[in-house]
Parts: structure tokens; sequence; C-alpha cells
């Protein structure tokens, strides 16, 4: 959090209050922060009667009495697969589409009603059965971006199975230690998925992730996406068409208690082994179908929402899968990339379905503004009513153009912080309530508590910044970091005593506004995805020529932060030409292609304390071209020179 970020947001102060018609018809109406502020249980006990079904009713609303550890709606008992597919069918919906699949692949596409979702999604859980899996087991997905990926998910919930969904960009390495670190049973995954006009393989990865260590790992559910040629295992291998495809469309779900485990999902903390984020059902549902409501406004019958994230990301679970299912909505989910085949795809579809809700990620809104207003102008983008970001801090010219050109100056924006964490959106504005500002998160969704503290964990004036905090449990809040209770108090709740720690920075401007300011910790975030600085350290010191490496996140026009890694090579590597690019994709393999340093400095020191920490404040100044600040605490004030000389020099 630099003071310059402070300083520029403090000349901010347009502000767009939400159109008339839009506020008339807005599900959520400013009365809902009076409901919560005045019995904030009652208020959440609301939320999760309404939005959910329950088999058995709850009595108890938050168990508390042992924190960090909250137990939500506890003796309650429900079906996750029952809450986002079956009731819409039996309340007459099974004609609506609750998919509109769009392949990368031009003209590839299906149309998935919610009666085609409960087949499948029965089918599938018969598969899993079949195979062996029952309730706790776990089960990982590692598939691309097709349907099969939100009825593997379902179908998992339907069974009490947790789903430990792999992003499909992650390496072999990333996926062994993520199936070996939850024990999973089982892998859902495909031959390979379409990504920027070419199939990409999947198969060969988890092929190679089993070879080095599987115990764990029974079978292997292949769905055929590409029809490249695989390796087959016989006895663990099990195509998806035949195996699910020859089960029966129906299925008896057994009721699953409020807190048995929904999912796990990896997140990178500021060590290099990724954290299990476990999530729990009835809580997490509570809040996620409750913000899709009160935040993105859906009319399930009238609305065709789009939420650009990937499956593999907490976007995908709770914004694809969980709290849009929950509310019946119709969606457009799509495979590949905004520019294949033409940089206007994402537009183009938007026209084609008549997309009302778009949510997407600050990095595309600055990838479109650099390719130009004219690639959208192209389009007819009149069906937009509301438009969504989450993942980074929005710049405010960010935030205008999107207002101005994909909205048409009439859509709302809101602007959601959340994370993997906490399950569901916090902090966003209400879009038929709040008067909006550029760049600004606002305020808590009513039934949240924030606050912005100092150092000594005192809340901050108004006009302030510090470290962003959650004030009070909440429904969808992870329960605990799987298998390490331990790290799970240590990294959040032990910093600030009693109050949970994000690791943002924010400021609360005048007006007690919220604008986020970015991580505090070793945490980069690099085009909307968490990336720790120590795994990519970890990832470079493990090649036979570092000897020593320090990672640090620069600010990126586009990305939000690029990865530049400083590093000293052993004595007896020898540097050539290609010494950066090996290395650059050393980091792809053992991590995934999104940890691939923006830059790799070879340097012959690096700046250290005088208890030997690294001091990655002068490394992100000389990453991004600054002056170089204070170094007294440096144990050789010489390195500094030595390290720019080195840059000068190569
Ligand atoms: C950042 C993604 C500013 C933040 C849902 C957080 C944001 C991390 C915003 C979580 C936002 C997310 N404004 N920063 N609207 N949304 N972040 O777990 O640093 O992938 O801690 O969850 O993304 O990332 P995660």
């Amino acid at each position: 959090m630099t003071s310059d970020a402070l300083e520029n947001l403090s000349h901010e102060d347009r502000s767009f209050p939400p159109p008339a018609e839009f506020a008339a018809a807005a599900n959520a109406g400013v009365d809902l922060y009076a409901r919560a502020a005045d019995d904030r249980l009652g208020f959440w006990a609301d939320q999760a009667r309404e939005f959910v079904s329950w088999d058995t009713p709850f009595t108890e609303v938050l168990d508390w009495s042992n924190p960090p550890f909250a137990k939500w709606f506890a003796d309650g008992q429900l079906n996750l697969g029952y809450n986002c597919v079956d009731r819409h069918v039996e309340a007459g919906n099974g004609d609506r589409v609750a998919i509109h699949w769009v392949g990368e692949p031009e003209g590839d596409t299906r149309t998935i009603t919610y009666a085609d979702l409960q087949r499948e999604v029965n089918q599938c859980a018969n598969a899993l059965t079949e195979l062996g899996v029952v309730k706790g087991d776990r089960v990982a997905i590692y598939l691309p971006m097709i349907p099969e990926a939100v009825v593997a998910m379902l179908a998992c919930a339907r069974l009490g199975a947790p789903h430990s969904v792999v992003f499909g960009g992650f390496s072999a390495e990333a996926l062994r230690s993520r199936i070996a670190d939850a024990e999973a049973t089982t892998v859902i995954t495909a031959d390979g998925g379409y990504r920027r006009g070419g199939p990409s393989g999947l198969k060969p990865i988890v092929d190679q992730a089993l070879a080095t260590s599987a115990d764990t790992i029974r079978n292997v559910l292949v769905v055929r996406r590409t029809n490249q040629p695989v390796n087959w295992t016989e006895g663990r291998d099990h195509w998806w068409h035949d195996f699910v495809g020859r089960q029966s469309g129906d299925h008896t779900y057994t009721p699953n208690d409020a807190e048995d485990t929904l999912f796990i999902l990896y997140t990178s903390g500021t060590t290099g082994k990724p954290k299990g984020i476990e999530h729990t059902s009835g809580g997490y549902l509570t809040q996620a179908a409750y913000t899709f409501n009160a935040v993105m406004d859906i009319k399930p019958d009238s609305d065709v929402y789009w939420c650009t994230a990937d499956v593999g990301w907490v976007t995908g679970h709770s914004y694809i899968v969980y709290g849009p299912l929950a509310n019946g909505a119709t969606q457009v989910m799509y495979e590949g990339t905004p520019d294949t085949p033409h940089r206007g795809r994402i537009w183009e579809i938007v026209a084609r379905y008549g997309v009302t809700i778009l949510y997407t990620a600050p990095t595309l809104i600055r990838t479109m503004m650099k390719w130009g207003a004219d690639i959208p102008g192209g389009y007819d983008l009149s069906s937009l009513r509301l438009l969504g970001s989450v993942g980074e801090p929005i710049n405010p010219e960010a935030w205008m153009w999107y207002r101005r050109v994909i909205g048409g100056d009439a859509c709302p924006i809101v602007d959601t912080w959340w994370q993997t964490e906490t399950g569901g959106i916090m902090i966003s504005p209400l879009p038929g309530v709040t008067a909006t500002k550029p760049g600004s998160a606002q305020m808590a969704v009513p039934g949240i508590s924030v606050d912005v503290i100092d150092d000594a964990g005192k809340s901050v004036p108004d006009g302030s910044g510090g470290y962003l905090v959650l004030t009070e449990p909440w429904p969808g809040m992870l329960r605990t970091i799987w298998g390490d209770d331990e790290r799970f108090v240590d990294t959040y709740w032990s910093r600030f005593p009693g109050m949970y720690f994000a690791g943002d920075g924010a400021k609360k401007d005048n007006d007690g506004d919220l604008w986020l300011l970015g991580r505090v910790d070793d945490v980069m975030n690099i085009s909307g995805h968490r990336i720790s600085t120590t795994e990519v350290e970890s990832a470079l010191v493990a090649h036979p020529w570092v000897a020593e490496a320090a990672v640090v996140g620069a600010s990126d026009e586009m990305t939000g932060q690029g990865i530049v890694a400083f590093v000293i090579l052993r004595g007896d590597a020898e540097p050539d030409d290609d010494t950066v690019t090996v290395l650059r994709n050393h980091v792809a393999s053992q991590i995934g292609p999104i940890a691939k340093p923006r830059q790799i400095l070879l340097v012959k020191e690096l700046p250290k304390t005088r208890s030997g920490k690294i001091m990655r404040r002068l490394l992100r100044d000389v990453a991004e071209h600054r002056e170089i600040g204070d170094v007294t605490t440096l144990a050789d004030s010489g390195v500094m020179d030595l390290i720019r000389t080195g840059l000068d020099g190569g």
C-alpha cells in the first residue's frame, strides 16, 4: 500500500446513483442494512430460510463457543444438489435453460436445461457411487470449462463427497500436491480442452501427477472433449461417456448436515505450501445464494447472467455454480479465451445470448481498453443492465471505461471484494441502492461486519488507511485449513485477536466508503490470481542452477501485478542467453503458466537485513524503477548498488 495509491484515490469524487428504474425493481432495498444491523443473526436466519430448502430445519443460527471455529445452522440438514437443481424442476422450471455453454471452437455450443442438468447430475452421482465414492471421500476435479465441470461438482455435493477443483492451468506437480494433501480417491478430468485456438491436453498431466505418487487414487473418470489420443490405465481409467452415460438418471439423495464439508479449494498463502480452504454446506450456500440475489440482482425469469471466471477459482464455485444455480438462474458458460478466434468474442457472446448481467475481472477490462473501444462498439450490448468486477482492485479509469463503453452509461457497477476464504461477497455496493464511486468497493453487504484498523488494532478514522479486518463471523467463512487448524488460527486470527485478518490494505474515505489497496502480505495478485512469492521462490530454488531467489510483485498496467524474480545462480552454473527462458519455463512446469515470472533478473547479491530477511521493499523499488528507499537496515548497504549496476550492465 503505497502513499501514492492513497493519494490518487483521494482525488476521486465522482459518484453515480442507480438509475430510478433499476432501483425501483431491485431485489435488495436499503431496508436490508437496517434489518441486518438490528438483529444480525436473525437476519442471517431469514436469508437461510429464504434462499435454501432444508430437509431438517435448523434451530440454532451460530455456534461461536469455540472461536475461530464457527458452526452455522449446525442442526439443520440439506442437500446442495437438490437446492441447485431438483427444486427448480419440481417448481415447474425444468425447461428453463440453466447453462448456455459456448465452446471455444466456432459453433460448438450446448444448451442445458434444469431438467437436463438434473439427469446428468444424477447419472454422475450414480457413476461415482459405482466407483465406490461415499460421503466424505474427496474427489479431485481437473477439467476445462465444460458443463461436465458443473455436473461433477454438483454430483459430489449431492453425495456429500467434498470436491477439490484444481484449475486446469495448474501443472502436474501442483495437481499432485493437491491430490496428496486432500488424500483424494478419485480424479475427474478430460482428454483436454480448447484454449487459444487449439486442443490442450489434461489427461497426460493427470497421468504424470499420478505417476509420482497416487497412493490414494483408485479411479480416474475422463471426459472426451478433444479426441486427442490418451494413454490408458486399465482398471483405473474410465470414459465418462461410457461409465456415466449408462447410469440411471434417477438418484435419491441423502440429506447432509449443514456443517458437512462441501469443498476444499487450494489457494496460495505466504509459505510455499498452498492452503486447502475448507468450506461447509449450509452457511456457504446461504451466503452464496443471498449475495447473488442481492448484489447481482438476479431475476431468474428474464436475466441471462455471465461470469467469466473459471470454475477452478472460488468465483467459479460461488458465482457460476452454487449462487446462480441455487437461484435458478440462466447463465452463459464459456470455454475459451477472450481473443479466440477474434478479439470481439466476449461481446459477440453477450450480444448473441442477450446477456443482462456480466461479472468479470479488472484485468479483462484493462485488456479490452488496450484493444480499443471499437471492438465492443461493433456489437449490440444494449441487453446489459448490471456490471460486476472481482478479483483485484479496479482503477477508476478502467471502472469509467467499463461504465461508458460496455454499460453505455446506464448500468450500475458492483465492485465486489471477497476471498476464497470468505466464500461469498463481503464488500460491495447494492446496485439498486448505492451511489457508486469509480474504484471503490464501498461498504459491507448487509449482514457482514468489516473495519479498517491500524497496527495496534484500533479502528482508523474516515480519511485514513490501514488493514482490512472482518469483525464478526459470517455464514460462508472458511471453517479451517484442511488438516491444519493451527495454520488456520495463525494465518487469519492471531495478528488481531478476535478479528479475521484478510491480508489486504484498505482506506476509508471521508464518507466512510472503503477503497481496497491490494495485499499487505507476501501474496501477489496476477490478473486476479493469487500466487505467493514464496511459492515461486521455492520453484526457482528447486532448479539445480539456482542458489537463491527473491520474488516480488511489481505493479503492472495490465495484470495488476507482474512477477519479478531476482535470482542468484550457483557458482558452477554457466549462464547463457537461454538461462532466463529455462528458469521461466521451469516455474511454469512447477506451478503453472500463470506463475511464469514476467522478468527474471540474474544478480550477484540480494538485499538482506542483519537477521537475514530479504528486503522485498527494495527489490520492488528496483522492479518498479523507483528511487531506492530507506536502506539503513540493510546488512550491506553496497548491495543495492551492486544489483543496479548488474542490471545496467546486463
Ligand atoms: C483481491 C477472489 C480489490 C484481494 C474472489 C483479496 C480484490 C484477494 C477484490 C482474494 C476487489 C478480490 N477489490 N481486491 N473487488 N476482490 N480482491 O481468494 O487482495 O482469489 O484478498 O478470491 O483478491 O483472491 P481470491
